[in-house]
């Protein structure tokens, strides 16, 4: 059974927090941020948590797709900064849009977890579990920033994105084609939060520190733009295609300079791979859905063009599945 994308729908929360901002709340500068970065504001969560944003980005899905929430039957959630550990941010989105038929639950893969829940997604209806899907990507990582932090606390923003999946018909073209995903939980420390403190925990005693991401930005950087291509490469190749019949790379918006290096390896032309970064930050699992829907209301993204999806994150995990619209 086929699987194609129908409908895709995102949020940003209204507070926009901007590099002149950060200036005057630690040791940065806006041309620092610009230039390592790409990056010039990124949006903030006030009143909204994962669950809300993650719904508000479902019925907009929804509503793109021409589907309705009751006849909903699986929401996968991707994210690593929920709000209560129980419920799963999916049963709460299924409550907040009236979802009651659907299958839901979270998934946690960090940055590379949108992916890792289209993946799964894929999965349900290939084998005739279920015949569509909510996918979202859906973060507040505000929440878990060290503000005092300045090679983190510059990088991050909030948001949430969603695709709306079903089985695709008989002769059908759209669906995706190739699908790639890994994990490496041997670089675990490049990217951390412990976030609390659990039984059998090495240290005895959690600080605060321990409640706020941890990063080596650098050996990120290496690692993300070594193992992108390789996992690209290999969802074209299950695919069977190659670079060169890729109209649109949408990749996770983590740093415009990995991109661009993401871009030489591939030996493509920057302009297949548009970025919203400038706008948004590093939105985690919510990134790739966010632009995704961002670029199919512009017609940036048309029916019948090959589209690539690939991302990275904490774990570490990576992932890339190649779409035909
Ligand atoms: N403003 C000004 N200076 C900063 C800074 C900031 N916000 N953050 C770090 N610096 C400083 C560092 O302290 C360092 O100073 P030093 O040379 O005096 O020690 C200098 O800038 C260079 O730091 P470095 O870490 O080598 O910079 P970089 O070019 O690697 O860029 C990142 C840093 C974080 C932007 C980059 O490594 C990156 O994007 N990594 C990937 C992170 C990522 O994607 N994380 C999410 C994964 S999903």
């Amino acid at each position: 059974m086929g699987v194609a994308i129908r409908g895709t729908g995102s949020i940003l929360p209204e507070k926009i927090l901007t590099n002149q901002d950060l200036e005057q709340m630690v040791d940065t500068t806006d041309e620092w941020i610009r230039q390592r970065t790409g990056m010039k504001e990124r949006h903030i969560a006030e009143k909204d948590t994962v669950a809300s944003l993650a719904a508000a980005a479902c019925k907009r899905a929804l509503e793109s797709a021409g589907k309705s929430a009751e006849d909903t039957e699986l929401i996968i959630v991707a994210t690593c900064t929920t709000e209560m550990l129980l419920p799963c941010a999916a049963c709460r989105v299924q409550k907040l849009i009236g979802a009651a038929n659907a299958i839901a639950f979270d998934i946690n893969a960090a940055c590379g977890g949108f992916l890792f829940a289209l993946n799964t997604a894929h999965h349900y209806i290939a084998s005739g579990a279920c015949r569509n899907a909510l996918v979202v990507g859906a973060e507040v990582l505000s929440e878990i920033i060290d503000w005092t932090d300045r090679s983190t606390c510059v990088l991050f923003g909030d948001g949430a994105g969603a695709v709306y999946v079903e089985e695709t018909i008989s002769g059908e073209r759209s669906g995706i084609i190739g699908m790639s995903q890994g994990s490496s939980g041997m670089n675990g420390q490049m990217l951390y939060c412990r976030g609390r403190n659990v039984k059998g925990a090495t240290e005895p005693e959690i600080n605060s520190s321990d409640l706020l991401v941890h990063m080596s930005g650098s050996d990120v950087y290496r690692f993300a733009v070594r193992q992108v291509p390789i996992c690209i490469t290999k969802a074209l190749d299950s695919a069977g295609i190659g670079t060169e019949d890729v109209d649109v790379y949408v990749l996770h918006q983590a740093n415009r300079r990995i991109i661009e290096s993401i871009a030489k390896t591939l030996k493509t032309d920057i302009d297949k791979f548009p970025m919203n970064i400038e706008r948004t930050g590093n939105t985690s699992s919510a990134s790739i859905p966010i632009l995704l829907d961002e670029l199919h209301r512009a017609g940036r993204i048309q029916k019948g063009q090959r589209v690539v999806l690939s991302g990275f994150g904490a774990g570490m995990t990576y992932g890339a599945c190649v779409v035909v619209w």
